[in-house]
């Protein structure tokens, strides 16, 4: 039985409860962060910390609890459930609490829910050596998406229309541009050119886009945060998507016909590698190389 934080408390799942006045059941009114753990190091803390406090921010809820607080809880449990010896991925959300339904803020006083778990990982490689399918679907967010907030119905609808079209990832399609992945972050390579859909509400801002974007640049190749458009789908080249959980997947098939060759790219696979050797530094317990 694994451990989690609740609230302040260590205790079993189990014995983890929310009140039926939850703001997060009723309005999905919150956010959350999924980071990665190796070897009881954590990947990238500063900018999922970064990410985390925007959207506080944004939402105008209180955590009453420190990063570095936050921080040591992740630790703690990736001790307590013996999660140290190998990858675990730990999920956290914060909402604005438990208080009668109303859509306004709930009384001043209100403590906000703080829940956390760790859950041993397995990264996705036979998936990785082969590529996987995607499929486009249409992109119906609202426009905040540079907000990690758990409303995420759109993704579970996207995500699912993977699923029954036996492909790992829906990407999302606004107007003639592909944005995002409905869990991941797009990438393609046009005429040796990387391009990703550029920062701003229409995409989350991902940990692992952002380090693949600043590895891009050291080792020399083009990048261009630039949209994807639809009519260009032919001529890519190469095609992946990012994420914590996914690191850079290779996209072998989009739409059902196949991405350049067929097989994962070059330049994706050199990115992975060298995301891997970042992943590899964390968990040795030194600084990104
Ligand atoms: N999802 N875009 C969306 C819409 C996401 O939900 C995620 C992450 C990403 C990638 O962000 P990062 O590299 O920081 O993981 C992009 C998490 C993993 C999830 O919902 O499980």
């Amino acid at each position: 039985m694994s451990i989690v934080f609740l609230n302040g408390d260590f205790l079993p799942r189990s014995e983890a409860k929310l009140s039926v006045d939850e703001r997060g059941f009723f309005f999905g009114d919150g956010v959350y962060e999924v980071t990665r753990a190796v070897h009881g190091h954590i990947f990238e803390p500063d900018r999922h910390v970064r990410r985390l406090e925007r959207g506080l921010r944004e939402l105008r809820l209180d955590p009453r609890i420190t990063m570095d607080a936050l921080l040591d809880v992740h630790l703690q449990l990736l001790r307590e459930n013996a999660l140290e010896g190998g990858q675990a991925t730990i999920y956290l959300q914060i909402t604005r609490g438990a208080a009668p339904r109303t859509h306004h803020f709930p009384p001043a006083g209100t403590p906000p829910t703080i829940f956390v778990s760790a859950t041993a990982f397995t990264p996705p490689n036979e998936a990785r050596a082969r590529g996987v399918a995607a499929v486009t679907y249409p992109d119906y967010r609202w426009s905040r998406c540079d907000l990690k907030t758990v409303n995420l119905l759109p993704a579970v609808m996207a995500k699912q229309h993977a699923a029954d079209n036996g492909a790992f990832e829906s990407i999302f399609v606004r107007g003639s541009a592909l944005t995002e992945g409905s869990h991941t972050n797009a990438f393609g390579v046009i005429e040796g050119e990387l391009r990703t859909y550029p920062n701003c509400n229409y995409i989350l801002p991902g940990v692992t886009r952002d380090v693949v974007v600043e590895i891009a640049h050291e080792l020399g190749y083009r990048v261009s945060e630039t949209p994807i458009f639809v009519h260009e789908l032919a001529r890519l080249e190469e095609f992946f998507v990012t994420g914590t959980t996914s690191d850079v997947m290779p996209v072998v098939t989009l739409d059902a016909k196949s991405v350049g060759k067929g097989t994962p790219g070059p330049i994706t696979m050199t990115l992975y590698q060298a995301l891997a050797a970042r992943l590899a530094a964390v968990a040795a317990g030194s600084a990104a190389p």
